[in-house]
């Protein structure tokens, strides 16, 4: 049944009416005491009256204002930022009037309920982006405190205090930055930085924000990590040195000794001791290159390995033959300390070839005439063999055994070019070895000898 104010009124003006009619009537059969109207009767009635009246307000002032009052604390609520809590949110009325208010309220709350909702989601989700990106990410107030800053910034930046202000970071990033300069920059362009914290190179991007009416809000920070695209910056520059440099002396001496032969006035004898020359310094500038170009090959996946199963004893026996004369030439004692037994290796059969080479030239260079060169081969496990080549040379220095695959690390550079070395022979063993599924470990002590163990699958997987 719908009710409205109106009907409430009217109805209970009618009911008062009746009681004040039916109450006189019986005053006047019984009670009503004509000679003393503030007699104990007349007061009782009069009593009654204030009773029936105060219940008849309450009644009323509960169904009109209760409704009322529910929409306002909601409404308060709304205002001060807050949703209604879940209790406040359902109005119940059956009065007409009010029927369309409550109606407009509960919509009005759902609708804020689903905004703040899509609000706070959009706020977590930049939170969950912010606080797992690799950048480091601060912004700055116009007071120059910071009102933000994630996970990374403060690893990066070594920072465990977020009351740190802007000028406190520009310290610790040892760069002097304007404030005002940036929140002033043209056209919302931004300003970067390159610094260092200890072995960490970082970018640092400045760049104000705004508000949506375009108040200037402050800065943000953006902080990057570059250290190994400086590395790998500074490895292309020094390859790039490096191998300038290498071409550079042999291209000396074969211009030097060619313009001496053209020149004339050179006994037969001359002419065939610096053509020698040209010839030594042309073919360390063909191994130069050709090394280089397997390399490039290599970083450029475009080797293909064709692992087979080989007899380990005949592969070692094989390189031996190739690197006699040059073992001889020192003076140097080789000895093969493997048995018949010694498992089979599965690799490609070039590769193993040159690493095994590569190792034994190192060994015969680096090592004084009349050296004692020994191979060791045997089994690791039942699936892995190991292949060691041991020498009594001058050794490597514990400091640089952890650089010595890198290319063109030598230790002694003037040494090691004077016996024709280019300082690739090791980097190209480690691709190889990594490239047929090996492992390879050097072990040297200076003026001792060095030990070079290389590990490779012993069947086929
Ligand atoms: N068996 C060894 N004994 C002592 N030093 C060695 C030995 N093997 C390598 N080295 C050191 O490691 C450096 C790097 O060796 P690597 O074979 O890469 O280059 P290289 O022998 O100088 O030149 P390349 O092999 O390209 O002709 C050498 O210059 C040398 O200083
Ligand atoms: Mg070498």
């Amino acid at each position: 049944m719908k009710i409205s104010i109106k009907k409430i009124i009217r109805a209970m003006s009618i009911i008062m009416v009746v009681i004040v009619y039916i109450t006189t009537i019986l005053l006047s059969k019984f009670l009503i005491d004509t000679d003393n109207i503030f007699s104990v009767n007349n007061l009782i009635m009069l009593l009654i009256y204030v009773v029936l009246a105060y219940l008849a307000s309450v009644i009323i002032s509960n169904k009109v204002v209760s409704p009322l009052k529910r929409v306002e604390k909601g409404m308060k609520q709304v205002s001060e930022g807050r949703l209604p809590e879940k209790s406040k949110l359902k109005v119940h009325t059956n009065l007409e009037e009010y029927k369309s208010l409550v109606d407009t309220y509960s919509s009005m709350v759902s609708v804020i309920k689903k905004n703040t909702f899509d609000l706070n989601s959009q706020e977590s989700k930049t939170e969950i982006i912010l606080e797992h990106m690799a950048d480091g990410v601060i912004a700055f107030s116009m007071a120059k405190q910071v009102v933000h800053i994630n996970k990374a910034a403060m690893r990066l930046l070594n920072i465990t205090d977020a009351l740190i202000n802007f000028d406190d970071i520009c310290k610790r990033l040892n760069l002097t930055v304007d404030y005002d300069q940036i929140m002033y920059l043209p056209n919302y362009q931004s300003l970067e930085a390159k610094t260092e914290i200890g072995d960490t190179a970082l970018s640092v991007v400045f760049a104000p924000f705004f508000s949506d009416e375009l108040n200037p809000l402050g800065i943000i920070m953006i902080v990057r990590n570059i250290t190994d695209s400086v590395k790998t910056d500074n490895v292309r520059k020094e390859f790039v040195a490096n191998v300038s440099h290498e071409l550079k002396t042999p291209l000396t001496s074969i211009r030097g000794y060619s313009e001496t032969i053209m020149n004339g006035d050179l006994t037969y004898q001359e002419i065939v001791k610096f053509s020698k020359v040209i010839n030594q310094e042309a073919i360390r500038m063909q191994k130069l290159v050709s090394d280089l170009l397997q390399l490039s090959r290599m970083d450029y996946n475009k080797v293909s390995y064709n692992p087979i199963l080989l007899n380990t004893l005949e592969v070692i026996k094989k390189v031996y033959e190739k690197i006699r004369f040059e073992a001889e030439e020192k003076h140097h004692k080789i000895e093969i300390n493997c048995s018949e037994l010694v498992p089979n290796i599965f690799i490609d059969k070039g590769a193993i070839e040159q690493i095994l080479i590569n190792i034994l030239t190192n060994s015969i260079k680096y090592t004084p005439e009349g050296g004692l060169i020994r191979i060791y081969a045997g089994a690791v496990d039942e699936n892995r063999m190991y292949i060691k080549i041991v020498d009594n040379g001058i050794g490597i220095p514990q400091k640089d055994l952890e650089r010595i695959y890198e290319r063109f690390y030598r230790v002694d550079k003037a040494r090691s070019r004077k016996m024709g070395g280019t300082g690739l022979g090791l980097s190209i063993v480690k691709e190889m070895v990594d490239g047929n599924h090996g492992q390879i470990n050097i072990d040297s002590k200076l003026n001792e000898g060095t030990e070079v163990t290389v590990v490779f699958p012993s069947r086929k997987e």
